[in-house]
């Protein structure tokens, strides 16, 4: 397919068409290789805004990053004076999409910012305005702009605590923010047109809406039953052949596919662990014996020395508890532990039983290292990690099936409370 013509015969960007009455004048910036720090991007991004006309003024949906401002002010100005602009929606505030904004606002004075609910203190900081006119706005909540509308759609954490999504019913037409993006930049711009972006959709879905799975099922909600020509996202291809596709993926990857596999009542718990000489390995699989005492609680025992860090962040992202084991090395857990912890920032662990264990022979800080970081992630951590030095006695296995056993019924809420006497924490 060849490329569409993104500017006009002087070399001037110029707008896009992709429905009646809304044209595409956002950027591309094909240079881009990482994307807020984290993100890779094998052929960059683009920076999509949009402009719906109606029979009473236009409606700006979006803005660029800072520097192609130019661009999107030259691809406005090819299809309407500034005006004429009545609305401007600011469906997420990160500065890859209001990077325009002051300028905007500078040359359309007259137009009404629509941001969600969650934007207001945001927009406060990120235009460093005492003086500022906006309307906050909820699902439920639209604008007219004569014989086009704009409905609002509340969907927070996608990406942002800000994030909302906007639709026009008259276009069938949903400007989707960040959701159904993906950083890849192609000039064809149509998801018919372009390469084959799949990989970059799920790469963006993994990292950027992973972690706020039940905030997308939230979302599809609103979405699903929508009349849908197209979705315009802020990032990657308009997409227009198909979108329902595309709704159906988001609601397959944030369906927990746990749920299928276990009884009414189940829990699961993890236990994974990593053992220099086989102390700690001792002490996991006592844990392991004392958990599974307990009725409905399907009980996992796993060597991080024999897997892969990315399927156990998919194990550990639907299981109810987690509990590792590390020995202490210079005073440190030690990396295959920390290689899986800093792996889980792309699922929410938030509320999930947490435990630690590990075997040590001078110091034994590694345990207490990792409670740390689990309480860090938001896990629940009832249980003061259990510590041995070297090689577990009888009495000290019999601790540690206890151990297991315990953490095994505060996952199913049998633990009787207890109430922790100051004077016997260490
Ligand atoms: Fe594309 Fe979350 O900004």
């Amino acid at each position: 397919m060849k490329p569409l013509q993104l500017e006009d015969e002087h070399g001037r960007p110029q707008a896009i068409r992709i429905s009646e009455r809304v044209h595409w004048i956002g950027a591309l910036d094909p240079n881009l290789r990482t994307f807020d720090i984290i993100l890779k991007t094998a052929n960059g991004t683009s920076y999509n805004a949009y402009i719906l006309r109606g029979s009473d003024g236009v409606a700006i949906i979006d803005t660029v990053k800072e520097g192609f401002a130019a661009d999107f002010f030259a691809r406005l100005e090819s299809v309407a004076d500034y005006a004429e602009i009545k609305v401007i929606v600011l469906n997420h505030l990160e500065p890859d999409h209001t990077g325009a904004l002051p300028e905007l606002i500078k040359r359309a004075p007259q137009a009404q910012l629509f941001i969600s609910q969650k934007a207001q203190s945001m927009l406060k900081g990120l235009l460093k305005k005492e003086e500022l006119s906006f309307r906050p706005v909820l699902t439920g909540d639209s604008v007219s702009l004569g014989d086009r509308t704009l409905q609002f759609l509340h969907t927070p954490y996608l990406h942002w605590p800000d994030t909302q999504c906007t639709y026009s019913p008259e276009e069938a037409v949903l400007f989707s923010g960040d959701v159904f993006g993906c950083h890849f930049c192609d000039n064809r711009l149509f998801n018919d047109q372009v390469g084959d972006f799949r990989f970059s959709f799920e790469y963006y879905y993994a990292h950027i809406m992973r972690p706020f799975k039940e905030y997308v099922l939230r979302a599809l909600e609103l979405i699903e039953p929508l009349a849908l020509q197209l979705i315009a996202p802020s990032h990657g291809p308009v997409l227009r052949d198909r979108p329902q596709h595309y709704i159906q993926r988001y609601r397959q990857l944030s369906t927990p596919a746990l749920h299928s596999e276990l009884s009414l009542n189940q829990k699961t718990l993890l236990i994974f662990y990593i053992s220099s000489y086989g102390n700690t390995k001792r002490m996991a699989e006592a844990i392991y014996q004392g958990a599974i005492q307990i009725e409905d609680v399907r009980v996992s025992l796993y060597d991080l020395e024999g897997g892969e860090v990315s399927p156990f962040v998919d194990l550990i992202e639907e299981a109810d508890g987690m509990i590792l084991g590390t020995p202490t090395i210079n005073g440190d857990a030690v990396k295959p532990i920390w290689d899986l912890l800093s792996s889980l920032t792309v699922v929410n662990l938030k509320n999930k039983l947490g435990g630690v264990f590990g075997s040590y022979g001078w110091t034994g800080e590694g345990v207490r290292l990792v409670e740390d970081r689990l309480r860090g992630l938001k896990l629940r951590v009832p249980i003061p990690g259990l510590r041995v030095k070297l090689i577990p006695t009888d009495d000290e296995i019999v601790e540690c099936q206890a151990f297991g056993l315990e953490l095994a019924q505060e996952l199913m809420g049998l633990r009787a409370a207890r109430s922790v006497d100051m004077a016997d924490l260490p």
